[in-house]
């Protein structure tokens, strides 16, 4: 337990360690080829900084986009909107979105549709952690941290009502 009495369902060290592979084999995927992170914000900030430092040689560029899917709370409204949009043009570009946990699967369906009429050349996501709910709907993640299950998670920047961001773990909150 911790001192605010939540279990870790993925240690620090799980997590830096997973971190490390993804940003390996990102780094073999894409070669010299520079690579353009979208992180959605706001759970994304500690994954994508994590993420990027350890991309190593390849090159790559940052730029951040803001949905907003959950009114407050635990359970996902459905209706995605853009509260902050990119300030780059992603025609051309290989762009990887990064993203924090896919729950419904619904915010990445209507980022990939979004962002896909921009012309990017290419176009994938890394997600640190996949819920059951969205393998079992088909949702599409390149790749993937950690396969966890439809609990509601906090920390490593994932929050509930703006708390638990600065975690350096990942708990269910009970
Ligand atoms: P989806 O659209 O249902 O897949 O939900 C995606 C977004 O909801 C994520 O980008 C998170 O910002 C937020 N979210 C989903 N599940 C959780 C969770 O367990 N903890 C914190 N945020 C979550
Ligand atoms: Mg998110």
């Amino acid at each position: 337990m911790t001192e605010i009495g939540l279990e870790p369902l993925l240690t620090e060290s799980q997590i830096q360690e997973r971190v490390t592979e993804l940003a390996k084999q990102i780094a073999a995927d894409y070669g010299e080829t520079q690579v353009l992170l979208v992180a959605v914000l706001r759970g994304s900030i500690h994954f994508v900084s994590d993420l990027a430092r350890r991309i190593g040689r390849a090159d790559w560029e940052l730029d951040f986009i803001q949905v907003r899917s959950y009114q407050s709370g635990r359970k996902s409204s459905g209706v995605v909107q853009i509260r902050k949009d990119l300030d780059t043009n992603l025609e051309g570009r290989d762009v990887l979105i990064v993203e924090d946990v896919v729950d419904t699967g619904a915010t990445l369906a209507h980022l990939r549709e979004l962002l896909g009429t921009r012309r990017p050349k290419s176009l994938r996501v890394v997600a640190l952690l996949v819920k059951e709910g969205a393998i079992r709907a088909g949702t599409q993640v390149e790749y993937m941290g950690f396969r966890i299950p439809d609990a509601f998670v906090v920390g490593y920047g994932l929050d509930y009502d703006e708390r638990y961001r600065h975690l350096p773990y990942v708990a269910i909150l009970p």
